[in-house]
């Protein structure tokens, strides 16, 4: 093994601790109803002898239950706010009933301090997706609240663990505390909030027992508010089956080694692995780095589980998601992304006005979308359902953002006229200019915005209107 173990800020060795994530009890009977009540709680993130970091959380955790329904299974879940903030919770990558997406003012009303709300859906897509809120989403997330929705596949791939890992970057004081420099200009100009603490389900050091030619799921989730995270794997090797839950169509190549995984905010990859490190030693998920890699979680192994791995799984069945005709008349709409800072916006639209930088910067308003800071009172397209969009998005700062699009998996258009993988969130390069073509298939007023949670904050959002 020749990963440096380092600890990231905090110098004193985490303890190994096996963390367990609670998974909300399935009912065998449909539809399923749950109760998920959002609260303070406190949660050991740093090493036993600190204190406990005080958190919000669902069911008072972070990350929350892990929410597992069936495909086309409804899922009826009671949102109870006993933070003492209004919020709202938003199914990331849930291809859902408008009604149902948890955005404040567009789709639902705030879900007040000791109120209630009753989701009702249908998740028509296996795959790895996940919950958080979405209002003052920055602080929100920063504070802990965020969980996975796992939708099973009707036969899913025979693996032999299945595991989420939920990859978040904390922003810690002293004694552990949650930082609450929430709005802080110099995250909002630049690359959002980065944290100095990263966990996987909670814990510094994750870890989790396998044994040699096991093979794993993992669905990996990055939960930060601004951190893109570049990944590695030692001692697993495999396939990534699935982006951001929808599966990779293209078939699995013999025994091609996993390159950097790049996972921005709220992206997702599922991967199957089989261990091929040696009994006794560890299988590791590291992100390299230049002054040495920073592991993220270990797999101990003990033990070998068969002979040799097995072999190459078959690719998981599509979702009934409409392919984009690529003979179709498509709707092209322009979407030009400014501002921030060692940008070179003058000044936006606010709240119907033009104004300069200083005002922009004043309001805490520092990124547009066409000249127009914070939602637009009109959307940036009104489309007919079914009809095929094309938006290209001109990365005109000098940031990375990873763009989401709620409502829908849209596909990137390459140079050679063909699409990409289905994403519900895209990276996008400082002055990188990429186009999405998707099918206006779902009735409803959409979000499509920067996942980067200080950037939406600040500013970066504009919907899509379908009828
Ligand atoms: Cu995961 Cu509008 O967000
Ligand atoms: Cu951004």
């Amino acid at each position: 093994m020749n990963i440096t173990r380092r600890q990231f800020v905090f110098g004193a060795g985490a303890s190994a601790a096996i963390m367990h994530l609670p998974v909300a009890k399935a009912a065998l009977n449909n539809p399923q109803t749950i109760d998920l009540q959002a609260i303070t709680g406190a949660t050991q993130l740093l090493p036993e002898k600190y204190p406990k970091t005080p958190i919000w959380g669902y069911g008072g955790m972070a990350p929350g239950p892990t929410l597992r329904v069936r495909q086309g299974e409804k899922l009826v879940c009671n949102f109870i706010n006993d933070l003492p903030q209004a919020s709202t919770v938003h199914w990331h990558g849930i291809r859902i009933d408008n009604k149902m997406d948890g955005v404040p003012d567009l789709t639902q009303a705030l879900v007040p301090s000791k109120g209630q709300f009753r989701y009702e859906f249908v998740a028509p897509d296996a795959g790895t997706f996940w919950y958080h809120p979405h209002n003052k989403t920055s602080e929100q997330m920063a504070r802990g609240l965020y969980g996975a929705l796992i939708v099973e596949e009707k036969s899913p791939p025979e693996v032999d663990q299945d595991e989420v890992l939920m990859i978040d970057d904390w922003r810690l004081g002293q004694s552990g505390q949650i930082d609450d420099s929430f709005g802080a200009m110099m995250d909002w100009s630049h690359g959002g909030r980065l944290g100095n603490w990263i966990t996987v389900n909670g814990n510094a050091r994750y870890q989790k027992p396998v044994k040699q030619n096991e093979r794993l799921r993992l669905r990996l989730i990055n939960t930060s508010n601004a951190r893109i995270f570049s990944l590695l794997l030692n001692g697993l090797e495999g396939w990534v089956v699935a982006l951001d839950g929808q599966p990779i169509e293209t078939p699995f190549e013999e025994s091609k080694p996993l390159d950097r995984l790049s996972l921005a905010p709220a992206q997702r990859i599922d991967l199957i692995v089989d261990v091929t490190a040696e009994e006794g030693t560890e299988g590791v998920l590291y992100m390299p780095g230049r002054n040495g890699d920073h592991t993220l979680a270990v797999f101990s192994v003990d033990g070998k589980a068969r002979p040799a791995p097995l072999p190459t799984p078959k690719p998981l069945a599509r979702n009934p998601i409409p392919e984009i005709d690529s003979a179709a008349q498509a709707r092209k709409v322009f979407l030009h992304m400014e501002g921030g800072a060692m940008g070179q916006m003058r000044g936006a639209f606010l709240g119907g006005k033009r104004v300069g930088m200083r005002e922009l910067v004043n309001a805490g308003k520092v990124w547009a979308f066409n000249g127009q800071v914070e939602m637009p009172e009109k959307p940036l397209i009104s489309a007919a359902r079914g009809e095929t969009l094309h938006i290209e998005i001109k990365n005109d700062t000098s940031w990375p953002h990873a763009m989401h699009l709620h409502g829908f998996h849209f596909r990137k258009l390459a140079e050679n006229g063909r699409f990409g993988p289905l994403r519900d969130t895209l990276l996008m390069d400082r002055e990188e200019t990429a186009t999405i073509a998707f099918v206006a298939d779902n009735p409803g007023k959409w979000l499509l915005h920067c996942h980067m949670l200080e950037h939406v904050s600040s500013g970066m959002m504009t919907w899509i209107e379908v009828a």
